[in-house]
This record gives structure tokens, sequence and C-alpha cells, in this order.
């Protein structure tokens, strides 16, 4: 489900990209304020779920030495956006209020905040202001990430096994029938908790290649690849789900693997999934969980599409394959910016990633 609405070249705009607090509420509102980072968060959690808060801009955003976009706060946290999306959605609208005011002509929905817009089709009646949800060209870096595994991490590299859990979100079913599509796999299992929905992609997916379903982690268990696409505030992939050497390409944020899951099992390699490098990019007043020069790919997507000087909504609900390649033209035009998967890393450290040499690089 996708909209153009205007595919007419227009000169460069101005972009926001909506983010929240993830898991640990204090360790995130410290990026706004260090004095913040002092707060429990028990009060954090009261306070955000019960005061009518407003969405707060928390960093411009330089690429190529220019002004180019905001980072605006919405001030509901990983688990309150979950448990209370009625809330979380008014939120997220007030949020694209204000990166309006802001004179924005593109908002693109960060994390959770696109969950809980169902992908942004509860904004797609907004004719003020473009929207997109980022997860074209999420599933474009994914992708890219889930074949430079295949083809150096992965034990059985001629006959791959990949789990997608998450399978049936908006981007896990993108990146689904990208794998698909291309035969990058010898065998696909999906996951997620709705039955009838797995059901639906892989009737369509395993027409090309074998697929099953399931709706329990258990089913990862002899993946050589397990792609983490879920929308969650807890780990839901631990080390007990995970077959002997097994790859792990987690794009979930909040993230849904611990950082104590590569201690546990030494022989599993995590990769982030999701990253972009934009070297010359800067986020001045605040940061999102990122060194400088690297960016979320659904926040790499809304700065294309400004820079690119689209207009209109771009991707809303589950992105067709014709839009994730429309956004690698538009990264390929770009490509003096970067805007490409950055190099591997395992919660946010360089990390070696070919079968001889797994772990962490020095
Ligand atoms: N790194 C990046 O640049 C980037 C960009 C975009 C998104 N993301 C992250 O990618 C993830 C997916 O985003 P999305 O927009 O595609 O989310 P989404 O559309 O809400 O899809 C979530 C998927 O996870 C499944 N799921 C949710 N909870 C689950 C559970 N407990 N067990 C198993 N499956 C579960 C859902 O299906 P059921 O409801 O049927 O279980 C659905 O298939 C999020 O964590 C998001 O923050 C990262």
């Amino acid at each position: 489900m996708t909209s153009h609405t205007d595919s007419r070249t227009h000169s460069p705009s101005t972009f926001a990209f909506t983010v929240h607090p993830r898991a640990r509420l204090g360790e995130d509102l410290a990026r706004v304020w260090a004095p913040l980072g002092r707060v429990p968060d028990p009060v954090y959690d009261a306070a955000l779920r019960r005061l009518p808060l407003r969405p707060v801009t928390m960093a411009g955003v330089h690429i190529g030495g220019q002004r180019v976009g905001h980072v605006v706060l919405v001030p509901y946290g990983a688990r309150h956006l979950l448990t209370s999306p009625g809330e979380g959605r008014a939120r997220v609208h007030r949020a694209v209020d204000k990166a309006r005011a802001l004179g924005c002509d593109v908002v693109g929905l960060g994390a959770l905040t696109a969950t809980v817009t169902a992908g942004g089709v509860s904004l797609r009646s907004r004719t003020d202001i473009g929207v997109t949800n980022g997860n074209a060209f999420t599933a474009a870096i994914v992708d890219d990430q889930a074949r430079r595994l295949l083809r150096d991490a992965v034990d059985h590299a001629s006959d791959p096994h990949v789990a997608v859990v998450g399978a049936t979100g908006s981007v896990g079913a993108a990146v689904t029938r990208l794998l698909a599509r291309d035969r990058a796999a010898a065998r696909l299992t999906l996951v997620a908790r709705s039955a009838g929905r797995l059901d639906a992609l892989a009737a369509e997916v395993g027409r090309r290649v074998p697929t099953s379903t399931a709706t329990s982690m258990e089913a990862v268990a002899d993946a050589d690849l397990v792609i983490l696409l879920t929308a969650s505030a807890d780990a839901l992939l631990g080390p007990e789900h995970l077959g002997l050497g097994a790859v792990v390409l987690d794009a979930t944020q909040p993230r849904n693997t611990s950082p104590t899951l590569v201690a546990e099992r030494p022989d599993v390699l995590v990769v982030d999934g999701g990253v972009v490098d934009i070297p010359s990019l800067r986020l001045v007043g605040g940061n999102i969980g990122l060194p400088d020069g690297r960016a979320y790919a659904c926040f790499a997507e809304t700065a294309l599409l400004a820079l690119s000087g689209h207009r209109g909504h771009f991707s809303i609900g589950v992105p067709t394959l014709e839009l994730v390649d429309r956004t690698r033209e538009l990264a390929t035009g770009l490509s003096h910016l970067g805007f490409r998967a950055a190099e591997p890393t395992s919660f946010g450290r360089p990390v070696a990633v070919g079968r001889a040499s797994m772990g962490m690089a020095s």
C-alpha cells in the first residue's frame, strides 16, 4: 500500500523525522539534555503517560554542510506507544503538526511512530505535508546487508535457510518479497503472531521459494540467517532460539535482541540492521543513538526524498518493490553523499563478517 502524489522534480525541501524514547526512557531523554538522564525511569513512565506533553524539536539535521531538517521527539515511550496506541497515534499526529509548523515538506516516521500509525495510514489524508514510513529504503538496505551476510558469513551459503521474524510487517513483508523475487534464500521461514497474514504472504512468496510459517520463535532454530523485524519493547529473540553458528541481522528499534546474547552465544553473530552511511551527516543539539555520519535507513529515506525534491506521500503501509527500487535509484543519484549500507557493526561496535574471521574487529 503506497501512494505517489507527485513525481515531478522540485527543488530540495526540508524534512522532519519523528522519534520517541525507546525502552530505557532516561537514557534516551539524556540525548535531549544530559541532566534528564538522572531521573529514574518510573518517574518518566508516569509523567509521559499522564501529562499532555507537546512534541519537542530535539536536533537540527545537517548534510553536506547545509541544514536540511529536524528531529522531532514524540514524548511517549516504546511501551506507551505499544500499550496505548490511540494516545500514541494522537501524539504522533501532533508531531506531524509540529513538522509542518517548522516549514517541513516531508516527514518520516521513525521506529514505533510508524507502527502506531499503521505505517502512516492514519496520516494518509493529510495534504499539507508528505508522509513516509521510511520502510522502502529500510527494506533495500536490510536486503543489501542480508545478501552480504549470505555471501560472506553464513554456513550453507549455496542453499541458505533464512528466517524473517516480523515477516508480515511493513519492512518485513517488503524484505520477504525481495528475498523471494531474487531467490536469495533456498528456503524461507516466516514468523509473526498473526497466522492469517503469515499464510497469505507465504502463499504469495511460496511460488518462488519453499516457504513455511510459524507463530513461535522456536521455528528459527535451524535457520542460517535470522532477520529480525519485529515491533516490540522486549528482547524477543534469545540464545535459546538460535542454532549453532547462526547469523542474526537485527534491524529493530528498540532492539528486540539483548547485548548479552553475544556473550551467552559466542558462536552466534549479531549484526545491526538498517544502518546507512551519510559521512557528512551531523545532528546539532541531540543525537538518536548513532555516531555522526550514520543514520537509520528510515531517516535516510526521508532525507533522500527531501534532497531529491519529492513532494507528497511516499511509503505508506507496506512499500511495494517498485518503491524499494525507486529509493535505490534516489540513493544512486545522491551517492556523492553516501546513502549506502554502513560497514557491519554489532551493538554499535565494528565486527568482521567473513566465515573465517567472525568476531569483533579490533
Ligand atoms: N533500522 C531502521 O532504519 C529501521 C527502519 C524502519 C523500521 N525499523 C524497525 O523495524 C521494526 C519493524 O518495523 P515495521 O514498521 O515494519 O513494524 P510493523 O509494520 O509494526 O511490523 C511488525 C512485525 O512484527 C510482528 N510482531 C510484532 N510483535 C511480535 C512478537 N512479539 N512476536 C513475533 N512477531 C511480532 C508483527 O506481526 P504480528 O502483529 O502478527 O505479530 C509484524 O509482522 C521495528 O522495530 C522498527 O522500529 C528500523
